[in-house]
């Protein structure tokens, strides 16, 4: 059977130049980046450099990347770690409704420990405003946290506004942003935004799982969550993940070097992918933007539910979602399309398609024509 995956916003393969670099470094150059002898400075060679690679993907000074499990520890440990290391100082944080669960229920976990939280709204298309994120803030706002690009919808939030009104409301303000669904499509720039933290992850841009990074501004001080060995600074200590490190380098230059053309390929999957749904189903409520970030479209099929339509679609071999892979498995509605005002029937017929560089047109029009015949069938079901 064909197969096409669509569901590059959950995970996507690890490109064969990845996987040669991780393998060389698990069977070849293996030391313990902390041993003395010629195997441990070579595997430090390896992360300095890996360091040197993502900082100047974002153009920020290697000692302020710090390796970490994943998106959701680097998340997790932005908010949770600023929070409770500056609790003297304050008691207040500022969100959206949209974040990724790693950084909503953070913020939860801060409010059973006595913090108070703002969860801001956005508009229809997804975004929130910097105007009510200004207005948010208190006298004791400790932290901003605002995602880049949305990862069920592909909204982009403007960043540089809402860093800007953020820094002139209260320079101690500290602003942390998720970025590990724009990295390596978007340029992530947190000098331009004026963000102290930002979160990236390696799997969405063809590197391994189970590895990520926290940009953090040199002067911000945050509460660790292990103890152990002086590993990155402290912040993070534990014997490295050195095959994820050194992957996670090589994506990040693949996708790097190549990023506004990617970009621009992208652009036009989803450009093309839309008018095809366009011409071909009915009834259809888009979800995501011309705006939004090149890769993700989201739309809800009117008198289908999303769920069945994934399914019905895997068993022609194209892979999509629903929504966001991380709570895909569980039946609760989106609370990203909630929130941007969507009813409920709607939400439940959410699907997401999301994209890489290795999707072809071609690809594309054997999965509409699928998703064409799926909706057909259900609709006809579902009118007798
Ligand atoms: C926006 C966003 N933030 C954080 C994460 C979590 O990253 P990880 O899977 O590396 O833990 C994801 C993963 O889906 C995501 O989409």
């Amino acid at each position: 059977m064909r197969e096409v995956y669509l569901d590059n916003s959950a995970t996507t393969p690890v490109l064969p130049e990845v996987a040669a670099v991780m393998h060389k470094i698990h069977t070849d150059t293996y030391g313990n980046p902390s041993s003395l002898h010629r195997m441990g400075v070579e595997a430090e060679k390896i992360k300095r450099r890996a360091r040197r690679t993502l900082a100047d993907a974002c153009s920020v000074k290697e000692s302020e990347i710090y390796f970490t499990s994943g998106g959701t520890e680097a998340n997790n440990l932005a908010v949770m770690g600023v929070a409770r290391r500056l609790r003297r100082r304050g008691l207040h944080l500022v969100t959206t409704q949209v974040e990724h669960p790693s950084v909503l229920y953070a913020c939860r976990l801060l409010e059973q420990e006595g913090f108070a939280l703002t969860y801001l709204p956005v508009d229809r298309e997804g975004i929130v405003s910097p105007a009510a994120v200004a207005d948010a803030m208190r006298a004791d706002t400790l932290l901003v946290s605002v995602m880049h690009v949305n990862n069920e919808v592909g909204a982009i939030q403007p960043l540089a506004e809402i860093g800007a009104l953020i820094k002139k409301n209260n320079s101690e303000t500290l602003f942390h942003v998720d970025a590990v669904q724009s990295f390596g499509k978007l340029p992530v720039q947190p000098l331009l935004w004026q963000a102290d933290l930002v979160t990236f992850s390696a799997h969405k841009l063809h590197g391994p799982k189970g590895v990520g990074a926290l940009y953090k501004r040199q002067a911000v001080h945050m509460e660790p969550f292990f103890h152990g060995g002086g590993q990155e600074d402290g912040l993070r200590p534990g014997t490295e993940n050195m095959a994820g490190i050194g992957g996670f380098a090589e994506a990040a230059r693949l996708a790097t070097a190549k990023l506004s053309a990617h970009a621009l390929a992208l652009s036009k999957l989803k450009k093309n992918f839309s008018a095809g749904i366009l011409a071909a189903i009915p009834d259809i409520c888009w979800n995501s933007s011309e705006e939004g970030a090149p890769h993700i479209l989201n739309i809800s099929v009117a008198g289908t539910r999303g769920e069945v339509l994934v399914h019905a679609l895997a068993e022609e071999g194209v892979y999509i979602s629903t929504g966001a892979a991380c709570h895909s498995r569980r039946p609760e509605l989106s609370h990203v399309l909630l929130a941007m005002g969507r009813k409920e029937k709607d939400v439940e017929a959410a699907l997401r398609f999301s994209f890489s560089p290795l999707n072809t047109e071609e690809a594309l029009v054997y999965a509409l024509e699928k998703l064409q015949a799926a909706v057909l069938s259900i609709r006809r079901v579902t009118r007798r």
